[in-house]
């Protein structure tokens, strides 16, 4: 059965006295979840010692810049988290599409780092995970498994990486580079939606007690660190549009659902600013829309399966995009000939231009989803839409290179630019958009059942609990119990900065 690493207490003292002891050797000190959330709160003498790491060192101190508030330099850390505001020019909507930058985290340039921290974290400090010993074994399409690599790194433990064997060849270079042993990288077979094949190899992978799995798809401390740090890091981020006009309201958080980890902020949202939550999927595997399945390219997203740390009662919206709209606006955010349609023809501004390289493939899907919404909903200049970009598009130069030959074999010039732009960004229409009733939500929830409870053995109240809102709200306490834990197992090791 897979574990929900909701532990609030030591589990076991020969484990946790262990972790003391080697953390106090590698001089790792723990972050709180507290300090990830607000990290003006970390300590002046961390924030010191910090500023002479650079932020993609495999360097215990960069625990401590896995947060929102990193500035353009992915160094300094800044008031107001890194974010673009995408104007009509770009998505030919009044309102106002807001995006927070995944790029500026450390050491994979993607939020997922965020996620692999609140689960390991909880782990260690609970003496459920021995860094003497245990392989922290993470699972997914690409990016929580760097991150997990770049956290079992720094805690000085050994991280094994297990993504499908199609993903973009960027991802695998770079764990080609940060994992300590070449066999820690596994390769399962199939892309984007063959999580099946992933949970069979940690299966057997789990035969072995020394690799303990930390399956993003059902660790709530991923639900968690976002509720707590994504969804007040995106609610700065609109308090602070709303110092210049006043009259801003947040309408949605639209976010692609890969673990829906970062779906855990819209609850956030929806609790301090009423923003309704739009969980997005791809239209080649409309899983949440129609209980489809197939393969697609939004690299990181739509896995055939409901997650069980997704909130399905408070999602408002599902949307699906299509992987040919991703792919062909991905070449036209990096090719000079989109680029120039953009400004030339368009009027996208340099700042926007600036921060295109800063989309990746699910970051696009989270921007048309919202310029859907923004159709459907008839929203206005007042009005905002949050999302994420996740990652960035330099994870996927090998990508752009494959579909130009594939679908632009005489090049990518003006023309296909402006064919791409007008029949996806404009064209981006109110299909493929459901608003869920109380039926299609109940619909959702229990697709998942097939995951959870037949395949992967969650006892079936447990599996049912999730659709009371009051086992979400339930959870939040969590972080302050880690967060105690964790101070009291700084105190033990005595690592200062
Ligand atoms: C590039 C990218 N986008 C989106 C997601 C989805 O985020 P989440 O797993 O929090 O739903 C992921 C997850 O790995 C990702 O790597």
């Amino acid at each position: 059965m897979p574990t929900s690493g909701l532990e609030d207490h030591i589990v076991d003292r020969g484990v946790y006295d262990r972790a003391v002891r080697r953390f106090r050797d590698a001089q790792v000190l723990l972050p709180t979840f507290a300090e990830l959330a607000e990290p003006h709160k970390i300590p002046g003498a961390v924030r010191q010692a910090l500023a002479a790491v650079k932020p993609d060192e495999a360097h215990p101190l960069n625990l401590f810049r896995v947060h929102w508030y990193n500035g353009a330099d992915r160094s300094e850390q800044v008031a107001v988290p890194g974010h673009v505001v995408l104007g009509k020019q770009l998505t030919g909507v009044d309102a106002k599409i807001v995006v927070a930058i995944g790029d500026r985290f450390p050491m994979i340039r993607a939020h997922k780092v965020l996620a692999a921290y609140a689960c390991l974290a909880p782990r260690v400090v609970t003496g459920q995970f021995d860094p003497t010993s245990h392989r922290a074994v993470w699972p997914s399409t690409g990016n929580y498994c760097r991150g997990g690599v770049a956290i079992s790194r720094l805690m000085g433990c050994r991280g094994v990486a297990v993504l499908p064997e199609g993903m973009s060849r960027e991802r695998f270079a770079w764990l080609e580079d940060w994992v300590t042993d070449p066999a820690d990288v596994i390769a399962t077979p199939g892309s984007e939606s063959n999580v099946k094949e992933i949970y069979d190899k940690c299966a057997e992978l789990s035969q072995d007690p020394a690799n303990v799995i930390f399956n993003q798809f059902s660790e709530f401390g991923n639900y968690l660190v976002h509720y707590q740090c994504t969804g007040a890091a995106l609610g700065d981020v609109f308090e602070h549009l709303r110092e210049d006009e006043a009259d801003l309201r947040l309408r949605a958080f639209v976010s692609a659902s890969g673990s829906a980890g970062t779906l855990g902020a819209g609850d956030r949202l929806k609790q301090d600013h009423g923003a309704r939550i739009v969980a997005v999927e791809a239209l080649e595997c409309p899983t949440m829309l129609y209980n489809g399945f197939g393969e697609h390219n939004i690299q990181g997203i739509g896995d055939k399966h409901i997650p069980l740390i997704h909130n399905v009662a408070s999602t408002d919206f599902v949307a699906a995009v299509s992987d040919q709209a991703t792919d062909h606006l991905a070449l036209l955010f990096a090719e000079p000939a989109g680029l120039s349609y953009l400004r030339g023809r368009r009027g996208v501004s340099e700042a926007v231009i600036a921060a295109l390289p800063l989309f990746g493939l699910s970051s696009i899907c989270n921007i048309l989803a919202s310029v859907k919404l923004a159709k459907y909903l008839d929203l206005g200049p007042d009005d905002v839409i949050a999302t994420v970009a996740t990652d960035g598009a330099s994870m996927y130069g090998s990508e752009r290179a494959r579909i130009a030959a594939r679908d632009f074999p005489r090049g990518f010039d003006e023309i296909a630019a402006a064919e791409a732009f007008g029949r996806w960004m404009l064209g981006a229409g109110t299909d493929e958009l459901l608003e869920t009733t109380r039926t299609d939500r109940r619909r959702i929830f229990d697709l998942g059942y097939f995951t959870w409870v037949e395949q992967q053995g969650v006892p079936v109240e447990s599996f049912a609990a999730r659709w009371e809102p009051s086992f979400w709200t339930g959870l939040r306490s969590k972080t302050d119990a880690w967060d105690e834990m964790i101070r009291q197992f700084n105190g033990r090791t005595g690592v200062t900065p």
